[in-house]
């Protein structure tokens, strides 16, 4: 339990953690490469550090030294001794299950904690089982924990139902060991990590419009690079300078990648005026220093189109439209109900429980603001997005906030609450 109060004004500078998505993706890469890859900036997150126990476990080679990690794999993966824990992360999960089902022979159980055996795995493994994958699991391979015996696998053409990044470099992993090429055409356009990845290693791909497609790679090259800051742990930042910073805060190397900051256009929509700073790539992706400062907004409408490049943004973008003049309404959103939690749930439930008037639809809310937020107890659903957003309302609220677990922070931004004092009661910047 933590009890926050008003924070009142903020100002200052703010460090991230480096990039989750990206974080994993170069350890699920560097598992594929005998030379190795080299990264900085390594998320310092617990859903990042599952994935490199698990790889560790089926005998690749990680060396962790603060933010620095190398990985690479050696000659043939090793049958891990006992199940591979993908903690709270989906991304685990599904990406590994991707790159081990394409390895002949090899036998593993993946699991992870309470809330990730809840949440759905079918979107994986049927595509997968259709390239030729064995994998059983709980529900017929719907939930975990999910039982593989890799196969060599055909590759082929996919068009996965759902939006997901996940289910896309899933596909993609799997298809650098299948024996044909592997597409995935996309609905719409999911955040690109793997793409420039695989681009910046030069492994062969061909990339046109909603489709990628990779062939057969017996060894992915190796690369040294910085990760940049994570957009989804600065968005809780963004909307707290747009709240409560009159002299302006400042959020140092954030990656910008069009397809992760579809939160900053809407809040620009919504009346925000950032300023972007020093914009220059690393690893073949935008980073820039973001500078944002207390600005009037406004309601707007986020539809499906826009959902991908924002979903992990949308709760604290509810928060934001508490504050704002006029009706917000998200919609096409349903893929937040299958997150660490039912994440269209627990936001309106906790920012109504602090005063606000937000209606929760099957797929998205209705929210009316401006709204006064004031103190309350909440729940936090273990999930560390929603401790975050109910965090930074403590700005704008007129009471304590009590969440009842804020542990779930480290899963994403363990240096969060370090932050929040390093900001707070600051006027000047
Ligand atoms: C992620 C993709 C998103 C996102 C998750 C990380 C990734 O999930 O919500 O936090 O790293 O590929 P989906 O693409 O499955 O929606």
């Amino acid at each position: 339990m933590r009890t926050i109060d008003r924070m009142g004004k903020i100002a200052g500078t703010i460090t991230l953690p480096g990039d989750k998505s990206i974080s994993h993706r170069a350890a699920f890469l560097g598992a594929l490469s005998r030379e190795g890859v080299r990264v900085d900036n390594f998320s310092s997150g617990a859903d990042c550090a599952s994935t490199l126990k698990c790889l560790s476990q089926f005998g690749c080679r990680v060396v962790r030294e603060d933010g620095m990690v190398s990985i690479s794999g050696g000659e043939e993966f090793l049958d891990p001794r006992g199940v591979l824990d993908a903690g709270n992360s989906g991304t685990t999960a599904r990406l590994m299950t991707g790159l081990l089902a394409g390895i002949p022979g090899f036998f593993a159980v993946i699991s992870g904690d309470e809330s990730l055996r809840l949440r759905p795995m079918a979107r994986v493994v049927r595509p997968l089982q259709a390239m030729g994958a064995r994998i059983d699991g709980c529900e017929g391979g719907e939930r975990l924990p999910l039982a593989i015996r890799g196969a060599r696998l055909s590759g082929g053409e996919h068009s996965p139902s759902v939006a997901s990044a996940q289910v896309k470099t899933a596909l993609l992993l799997a298809g650098l060991s299948a024996s044909g090429s592997t597409t995935v055409n996309e609905r719409r356009l999911t955040r690109d990590h793997t793409e420039i990845m695989l681009d910046f290693l030069e492994v062969p791909h061909h990339r046109e419009d909603l489709s990628i497609t990779v062939y057969p790679c017996n060894q992915v090259p190796g690369g040294n690079w910085t990760i940049p800051g994570d957009f989804s742990a600065a968005s809780f930042w963004i909307v707290a300078g747009a709240l409560c910073s009159e002299r302006g805060l400042k959020i140092e190397d954030t990656g910008m990648n069009p397809t992760r900051t579809g939160a900053l256009r809407v809040l620009e929509r919504m009346g925000l005026n950032p300023e972007v700073r020093n914009l220059r790539t690393w690893g073949g992706e935008n980073v820039a220093d973001l500078f944002v400062r207390t600005s009037l907004l406004r309601g707007t409408v986020i539809e499906a189109e826009e959902i991908p490049s924002l979903v992990d943004e949308l709760p604290i973008l509810a928060l934001a439209a508490t504050q704002a003049q006029g009706i917000t309404e998200v919609r096409g959103a349903r893929e937040l109900r299958f997150k660490e939690c039912d994440r269209i749930h627990a936001v309106a439930e906790g920012l109504s429980a602090l005063g606000a008037d937000i209606r929760e639809q099957d797929d998205g809310w209705i929210i009316k603001g401006p709204c006064r937020l004031h103190g309350a107890k909440v729940r936090s659903y273990d999930d560390h997005r929603i401790v975050m957003t109910l965090s930074i309302a403590s700005l704008v609220s007129e009471g304590e906030i009590t969440i009842d677990d804020t542990s779930s922070v480290a899963i994403s931004d363990p240096g969060f609450f370090e932050n929040i004092e390093k900001v707070k009661g600051r006027h000047a910047a």
